[in-house]
């Protein structure tokens, strides 16, 4: 008897394809809609006694998901699931990691305690950890961090000649550090100011030395686009190259791909983590999931 059920919830087809690669499991059955005064709906229509049931969910743009998401996990529970996994390719709410004035939501724990009781096991990619080191210290449920590096490592390898890697602040140190040792390129990692949501200060350093290399920024979330635009800028201005963009969330809040565009990028690239048009590096398949 196959033990293992499946469930996809606001995913596309393409990623649903990634995600379950060479995998043959059983797809469950469920229906989850809105009644006509917008509250929420759950059914499912599988039999799940003494099964895994692993829960596939694009949960970026959260709000309008969270309690869905969390009628979904109870329910699974209840219909008799042995253990759910569950997968948030890009995990929300990370980036509020601290209280930075007094009387603000800390998002970050309130968030992690709403999601750890309803599943046995989180996975994720790349979550944005700053402040917070470990998933365990806030998530109270077995954790698992993936990284999207290497396959972004080898679709530069693969595409893109004479790379120089530019981490936009001091967090993306660990990723351009790591692309840099895999496929042996040079990299430098700027600063960052922050005065508001969208209102960034890029402290560049000298390139002459790189000025014949492609530029190519990396982070891990696009969201206004603003990191990104202002380091476009820097580089555009110093060494008069069109630098390519990749992001591993492409979030794209508002009108940032545009932005982006008219900042002078010659072309932005994400993983697949969030569905969208930018998509080029396949990155679910990373997720290993037992089927006995
Ligand atoms: C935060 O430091 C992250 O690593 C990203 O740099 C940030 O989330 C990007 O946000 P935005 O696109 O709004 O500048």
């Amino acid at each position: 008897m196959q033990q293992t059920i499946f469930f996809p919830l606001w995913s596309t087809q393409e990623q649903i394809e990634d995600f379950l690669n060479q995998y043959d499991v059983e797809i469950g059955q469920f229906e989850m809609r809105r009644f006509p005064d917008q509250e929420s709906y759950v059914r499912i229509d599988s039999q799940l006694k003494g099964k895994t049931a692993w829960v596939l969910a694009q949960m970026h743009d959260p709000n309008p998901k969270i309690l869905d998401l969390v009628f979904f996990l109870q329910t699974l529970r209840e219909c008799g699931a042995k253990r759910i996994v569950l997968v948030a390719p890009y995990l929300p709410y990370m980036r509020q990691d601290k209280r930075f004035k007094p009387g603000e939501c800390f998002s970050l724990v309130v968030f992690a305690n709403l999601l750890s009781p309803l599943c046995d096991e989180l996975i994720t990619i790349d979550p944005h950890l700053h402040r917070t080191n470990d998933l365990n210290e806030v998530y109270h449920t077995q954790t698992k961090v993936l990284s999207a590096m290497p396959k972004v490592a080898a679709y530069i390898q693969d595409n893109i000649q004479n790379p120089l890697l530019i981490g936009p602040d001091e967090e993306s140190q660990q990723w351009v550090s790591q692309i840099a040792a895999q496929i042996h390129c040079p990299y430098v990692v700027f600063r960052k100011e922050r005065s508001g949501d969208k209102s960034v200060k890029i402290l560049s350093m000298a390139l002459d030395a790189y000025s014949a290399l492609q530029p190519i920024i990396i982070d891990d979330i696009i969201s206004s686009g603003h990191t990104m635009i202002e380091t476009v800028k820097d580089l555009i201005q110093q060494i008069n190259k069109k630098p390519i963009c990749i992001g591993v969330h492409g979030l794209f809040a508002d009108d940032a791909l545009a932005n982006l565009m008219r900042a002078g990028c010659q072309k932005v690239i994400t993983c697949n983590t969030i569905a969208h048009s930018t998509n080029q590096i396949q990155v679910l398949s990373l997720v290993h999931m037992p089927t006995q």
